[in-house]
């Protein structure tokens, strides 16, 4: 089997991935890929200029006008026609957009080609719901990195609470991480699963060094067992 030469790390939101991700990219210094952040940039880009979350009724127009790009640094993750976007689409309602724009096969259709160009050349962790399964599903590594609901919803409110907006309580992001949840893990198209192969990664009652010390111990093993020089 040719394996491709990706990490992949899927599950839900909140489930400390995002985090994980990045700093196990760091540690074995290879390319970060927020997968996420792809549809949280083209969901906030579409609403701002009012385009209708349909494919054929303006979506398609949208897609091919502009200028999707993905970034190496972290201040510059992802930019629609060079306006830097990588803050914006961390707001709470864009999470929303997200995931009802991330129900378009044809938004997935787009996103996906862009996602294995992107992992080409080399070497990458790449975060998302399926990376492992429809993505990259020969990814020479795996993992599923889960919390509760409660867990994540918590961290949630952390995050929001830092960032200065105190708008939302812990009932309604838990209501809304349920819902997201059920429909990221129902949705026709490409759900939210653990693939058969993933190792799955409870970061519940773990700190998050310690979940990224064991990962990489893991993703260098791998790497050597299927001769990928990491
Ligand atoms: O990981 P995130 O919260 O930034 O993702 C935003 C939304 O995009 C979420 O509702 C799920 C969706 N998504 C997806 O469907 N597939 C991916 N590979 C990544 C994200």
């Amino acid at each position: 089997m040719e394996y491709s030469k990706v990490i992949a790390i899927d599950g839900p939101s909140g489930s400390g991935k995002s985090t994980v991700a990045r700093e196990l990219a760091q540690v074995l210094d290879v390319l970060y890929i927020d997968t996420g952040a792809m549809f949280r940039a083209l969901a906030f880009e579409a609403d701002k200029r009012s385009v209708p979350f349909e494919w054929s009724g303006g979506l398609k127009e949208f897609i091919e006008s502009i200028d999707l790009k993905y970034g190496t640094s972290s201040e510059c993750l992802i930019s629609i026609n060079g306006d830097n976007l990588t803050q914006k689409i961390r707001e709470h309602h864009v999470s929303k957009l997200a995931s009802i724009i991330s129900q378009i096969p044809e938004i997935r259709e787009f996103l996906l080609d862009f996602q294995r160009n992107l992992a080409k050349s080399s070497v990458c962790v790449m975060e998302g719901r399926d990376i492992g399964t429809v993505v990259f599903p020969n990814a020479f590594c795996k993992f599923f990195v889960t919390a509760s609901v409660e867990v994540r919803s918590q961290r949630r409110l952390e995050q929001l609470r830092e960032s200065g907006d105190t708008s939302v309580s812990l009932e309604q992001i838990m209501k809304d991480v349920e819902k997201r949840d059920m429909s990221d893990m129902n949705r026709e198209v490409a759900p939210l699963k653990q693939a058969s192969d993933a190792e799955l990664v409870d970061t519940g009652n773990m700190n998050i060094n310690d979940v990224v010390s064991q990962l990489k111990e893991k993703a260098i093993l791998k790497a050597k067992s299927v001769g990928i020089e990491l």
